[in-house]
């Protein structure tokens, strides 16, 4: 689910509209996934009952918040580069308090509050329900953490006010945690265990939304796939449950229809899925309601076996072909993205050949792609050298990014000609004259505004596109969503 947030909203100030006889002013920002912008609009929630309003000033700020991100060295970096900037602000403004939340406060715990002079409080991902006592803490001068990872929590319970939202799209959060620990990968231990949220509760919050005139919604967790609701508890306990709760149990594909008949004139989306987990019941699921998008991100990793296996991701090259071509059989039309690595301990030119025609098979049509970075206590770090040179993994990575690209182009091209049905969600970044929306398969497009308005969903005629963008015209209201897919 990474990097599908727009680049420019990394690290923004979150805002949300004051409650009057809120006092206290909140500045959080968000690093990472997909996953952190959801927590901190459940942060804020939480902080809302507690007297803060957020802003967008640093620098009047009481509280400084930072959600962060350890899938890789770098995304760390960013955040240590915050940290400096909040201390120069804190400098002018010494009642400012510093808190640390996300996947670095979990991996760094107390050494945050050793090593950084700065922070304050250190908050990993399942204790923010402890805030309110944390900041209590700190407000008489005390530092303050809470890092225990929970086997329950999911905020089920919490209704996220939406922060700086453009009023049509929102995350759902259905999973936390993950339970496939991937060799490379630091999320099981900032994360911990998997857990699904209540169906009723996901229900809930998705007809609130509607109520309030969101338009698409996407399912989030680590591994959505893998969702199973019956009446609590882990995934791996699911064989102990009772024979009742065995047999009403929620699957992913189940709750996928349960989200799309409680509002079938809403968008929906999901991310992330892990091949191993995905099943033909969720693709059938997928081409039977035309309110599910027709695109599904399913990182791979590499097209080799031999790094795959080295990876634990528990499927072949083979395996994934077949998902792919299930996929492509039962939605003819389906987009597909990947996440893609480079310079895995051990691999070799050959092991990068066969990603790039495991690419070429699959043509997808957008992808987000990292050289590895090791990771501190995951498996690979513990097991495997780093061995292969910076230079080589970026050299592989510039290769893999350059097939990528041409893959968008070809599948943007493609949608030349057409008349596709967009959600308008905000103005286009080059020009306050056109509307930029995204059709089913995720494709950004653009086009004059017209009379139409952010939340519409309209018909666009595509006339010529760029590398990844449709360009085109709008010529009428869609009838949303578009008919049903011939299943
Ligand atoms: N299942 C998660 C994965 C989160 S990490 C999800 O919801 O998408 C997102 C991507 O970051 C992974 O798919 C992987 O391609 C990349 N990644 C994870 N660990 C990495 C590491 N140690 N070095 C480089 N890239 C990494
Ligand atoms: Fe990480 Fe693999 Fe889970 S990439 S989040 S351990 S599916």
């Amino acid at each position: 689910m990474e990097k599908v947030i727009d680049e420019q909203k990394q690290g923004e100030a979150l805002v949300l509209e004051g409650a009057q006889a809120n006092t206290k002013k909140l500045f959080i920002e968000s690093y990472g996934c997909q996953m952190n912008f959801s927590d901190s609009e459940i942060v804020a929630s939480i902080l809302a009952k507690e007297g803060f309003n957020t802003t967008q000033s640093l620098q009047e700020a009481d509280l400084v918040l930072v959600n962060t991100c350890s899938i890789r060295d770098k995304a760390e970096q960013t955040v240590r580069k915050r940290l400096e900037k909040y201390n120069a602000v804190k400098q002018t403004n010494p009642k400012m308090k510093v808190g640390v939340l996300g996947c670095m406060a979990e991996r760094l715990k107390s050494k945050f509050l050793e090593e950084e002079k700065i922070v304050d409080l250190v908050v990993g991902p399942d204790a923010y329900k402890d805030l309110p006592n944390l900041i209590r803490e700190v407000e008489e001068g005390r530092d303050a953490i809470n890092v225990i990872l929970s086997k329950e929590e999911t905020y089920g319970d919490i209704s996220p006010v939406r922060l700086q939202s453009n009023g049509v799209s929102a995350f759902v959060s259905i999973t936390r945690g993950c339970d496939n620990m991937c060799t490379f990968c630091v999320v099981p231990f900032t994360r911990g265990r998997e857990r699904s949220r209540d169906p009723q509760s996901i229900i809930e919050e998705v007809n609130d939304l509607a109520a309030r005139g969101f338009k698409e919604i996407t399912l989030l967790g680590q591994n959505v796939d893998s969702y199973l609701w019956y009446g609590g508890g882990l995934k791996k306990d699911f064989e102990k449950a009772s024979v009742m709760q065995q047999a009403t149990s929620v699957s992913f594909s189940n709750l996928l229809a349960l989200v799309a008949e409680a509002q079938p004139k809403m968008r929906i989306r999901f991310s992330t899925s892990n091949p191993q987990d995905m099943t033909l019941d969720v693709i059938h699921t997928m081409a039977k309601y035309p309110n599910i998008c027709d695109y599904i991100h399913l990182p791979v990793q590499s097209g080799s076996d031999r790094i795959l296996k080295k990876m634990n991701r528990l499927h072949t090259r083979e395996e994934y072909f077949t998902l792919i071509d299930n996929i492509r059989k039962i939605i003819p039309n389906c987009a597909i993205s990947q996440d893609m690595m480079t310079g895995f301990p051990t691999e070799t030119e050959e092991d990068h050949q066969d990603t790039l025609s495991l690419m070429e098979y699959v043509k997808y049509d957008f992808g987000f792609m990292f050289a590895y970075s090791e990771r501190p206590g995951t498996m690979a770090a513990r097991k495997f050298e780093d061995d292969i040179p910076l230079a080589v993994k970026k050299r592989r990575l510039a290769e893999v990014i350059a097939l990528q690209l041409e893959h968008s182009y070809h599948n943007t091209k493609k949608m030349v000609g057409q008349t596709i049905e967009i959600l308008i969600e905000k103005e286009s970044k080059k020009s306050d004259a056109e509307w930029s929306g995204r059709n089913s398969q995720n494709t950004v497009a653009v086009f004059p505004k017209q009379h139409y308005k952010v939340g519409d969903f309209v018909m666009v005629k595509i006339d010529s596109c760029t590398k990844s963008t449709l360009i085109g015209e709008a010529v009428g209201y869609s009838q949303s969503p578009q008919p049903p897919k011939g299943v």
